[in-house]
């Protein structure tokens, strides 16, 4: 990627301090390592439910929370934005009052079997039709893992096929539901948000706007660049930057930040996920400044996502400064080491 750095270049760039719209946090001892590489520069985050058993009812999410609360660095005022896990049996009640308590910002819809930890996930769609109902009513925003999962959909393919096959139908039924698609990997994607009303938007992963399907399997294959949705060709990679840099506030970052140890994603069937926290705003600050959209970025990480979420953006302030981070390939946790994410550039922005 082409970085031009004249002798204009800014040296440093005070932000809005960021939210991550989608983060896997996990539980226990892998919570512990991963969650400080967040807190350290991201005031909130939508944190995934996928868990395992997965934190279906408010009961569920108010104990995870409580241990994420517990699990903050000293002195850290990073707040989680809670999510509740979409069942086939999930109670449009328990939903709503989770809501008015303020615990939870958001549902998360899983085709079954899509991702790691979905087996609890949708099959039969009517059967959610009434939760649905529920959070359109209430103004309650759907984050949307959008693939399909039959097994004769090309993997590069269920992206696109789920938004005809599923989210498109599933919107058309719920007028008024808000929807977040996550994670999105094509132009398709990106096309779709674009020609929808508001109250569509999507999440962009630090990953996809630096990596393309060759990246995990040209010349070897690279497993700690496997995540799903999977990385495309090319041109949706630039797709995704020509999005997420575009101003427009419906594009919002969503690392996707996935923590998996090493010898899960080092066998022969790894799981699937990076873990980008330590280093998204550093990868973003290069992405967006080779794309001459340094002034964009706050929006992106900083202003788009609460405006969607309708909450203020945060008070306080983050600085970048030129220079090279300061940050480890691999972390130590309990359950074993976790490989950063490596953008296979050098990297020139810090957060001060
Ligand atoms: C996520 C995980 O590991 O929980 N993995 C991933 O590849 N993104 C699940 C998900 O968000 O799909
Ligand atoms: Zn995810």
């Amino acid at each position: 990627m082409t970085n031009p750095i004249t002798n204009h270049a800014p040296q440093s760039l005070t932000i809005r301090t960021p939210d991550d719209w989608h983060l896997h946090l996990r539980d226990g001892a892998m919570l512990h390592a991963v969650l400080p590489w967040t807190a350290a520069h991201f005031a909130r985050a939508i944190i995934m439910p996928n868990l395992v058993p997965p934190v279906v009812t408010m009961a569920e999410a108010t104990a995870y929370r409580a241990r994420i609360l517990a699990a903050r660095p000293e002195g850290s005022v990073f707040q989680p934005l809670m999510t509740l896990y979409l069942t086939e049996e999930t109670d449009p009640e328990d939903v709503a009052r989770a809501h008015a308590s303020g615990l939870i910002q958001a549902v998360k819809l899983y085709p079954a079997g899509a991702t790691t930890n979905s087996a609890s996930g949708v099959t039969d769609f009517a059967r959610v039709q009434p939760v649905l109902d529920r959070m359109a009513e209430i103004g309650l925003p759907l984050c949307v893992h959008g693939e399909v999962t039959d097994g004769d959909i090309d993997i590069f393919d269920r992206e696109a096929v789920f938004i005809d096959r599923i989210l498109d139908p599933l919107r058309n039924r719920t007028p008024g539901l808000r929807v977040i698609m996550e994670h999105i990997t094509t132009s398709t994607a990106a096309d779709y948000v674009r020609s929808a009303p508001e109250n569509l938007a999507a999440t962009i992963t630090t990953h996809h706007l630096v990596i393309n399907r060759n990246h995990i399997l040209a010349g070897g294959i690279r497993p700690h660049y496997y995540c799903l949705p999977v990385a495309k060709r090319e041109e949706h990679r630039v797709a995704l930057v020509q999005a997420a840099t575009s101003g427009d506030a419906r594009f919002f970052l969503g690392t996707d930040s996935a923590p998996h140890t090493d010898p899960a994603k080092l066998q022969p069937c790894g799981c699937a996920g990076c873990f980008t926290a330590p280093n998204t705003l550093p990868i973003l600050a290069h992405v967006f400044e080779g794309a001459g959209a340094l002034d964009r970025l706050e929006g992106f990480t900083s202003l788009h996502g609460p405006a969607y979420y309708r909450l203020p953006p945060n008070e306080s302030h983050i600085i970048l400064t030129r220079g090279t981070p300061d940050i480890p390939q691999h972390i130590h946790t309990e359950e074993g080491p976790v490989t950063v994410f490596d953008p296979g550039f050098a990297l020139d922005w810090r957060v001060a």
